[in-house]
């Protein structure tokens, strides 16, 4: 079973996978882990995250155990980061660069021991649309602009990184911005996605509402 669930920053969609990946035994693929790996990268490098050359160059040589290096870094969940990720993944070649790995992942799931797994999550902003156009269900979550950015703000604070909600309003309003106008794979939901918005949801409640959703759809039509 293939699962992807795009959607903006802070709208739920990590809690989600790593509840569903536990659920149906399913291998979690963050993908924005890839483009926040190759946007620090660059910060590191000392180079301009928007030149698309060396973005290029740096994309072809990331690997998975260079990601996992770099994110145990105190930039690769901040702010920085995040913005960062958010100007390598408008560039196309960038994007074209990182799909086969992502693809790839699909093909035989497996746990971070190496145990087999009963399919994958994805989590990002295209997976439905363009990663796994042919996944089993597909979700889009969603939350308004502010939820997202408190959502953030707290996390931000337990993380002891100092910034005001202010500041987190307008990285998010300013990263939404970009995902979603960028000629390449905008942040939009598939055709087929179902919409869940978690404004009014805690994560309990969000988590429920999706299983019952992948019950009635997928279990119920015998599909798998
Ligand atoms: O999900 P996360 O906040 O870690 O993603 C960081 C950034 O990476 C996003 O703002 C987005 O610009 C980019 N991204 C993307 N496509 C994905 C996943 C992430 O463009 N599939």
């Amino acid at each position: 079973m293939i699962i992807t669930i795009d959607g903006p920053a802070a709208a739920g969609k990590g809690t989600l996978a790593a509840a569903l990946s536990k659920h149906y035994r399913l291998a979690y693929f963050d993908t924005g882990m890839i483009y926040r790996a190759v946007g620090l990268e660059m910060v590191l490098s000392g180079f301009c995250v928007e030149d698309e050359e060396k973005a290029l160059e740096t994309a072809k040589k990331m690997t998975f155990e260079r990601m996992m290096e770099l994110s145990a870094h105190k930039d690769f969940r901040s702010d920085i980061g995040g913005q960062a990720a958010s100007k390598v993944s408008a560039i196309g070649s960038v994007r074209q660069a990182l799909l086969k790995m992502q693809q790839d992942f699909s093909l035989s799931p497996t746990f971070a021991d190496g145990t087999p797994a009963n399919g994958a999550v994805y989590d990002g902003r295209d997976t439905g649309t363009v990663v796994c156009p042919n996944a089993d269900i597909k979700f889009f979550v969603t939350a308004s602009l502010e939820v997202r950015a408190m959502r953030r703000f707290k996390e931000f604070v337990a993380k002891g990184i100092e910034t005001t909600y202010e500041k987190v309003l307008e990285d998010m309003l300013a990263r939404d911005k970009r995902d979603s106008e960028r000629a390449a794979a905008p942040l939009k939901p598939a055709k087929d996605a179902i919409i869940v918005d978690t404004s009014e949801m805690d994560e309990q409640t969000e988590i429920q509402t999706v299983i019952d959703i992948i019950e009635q759809k997928i279990f119920s039509t015998k599909k798998l």
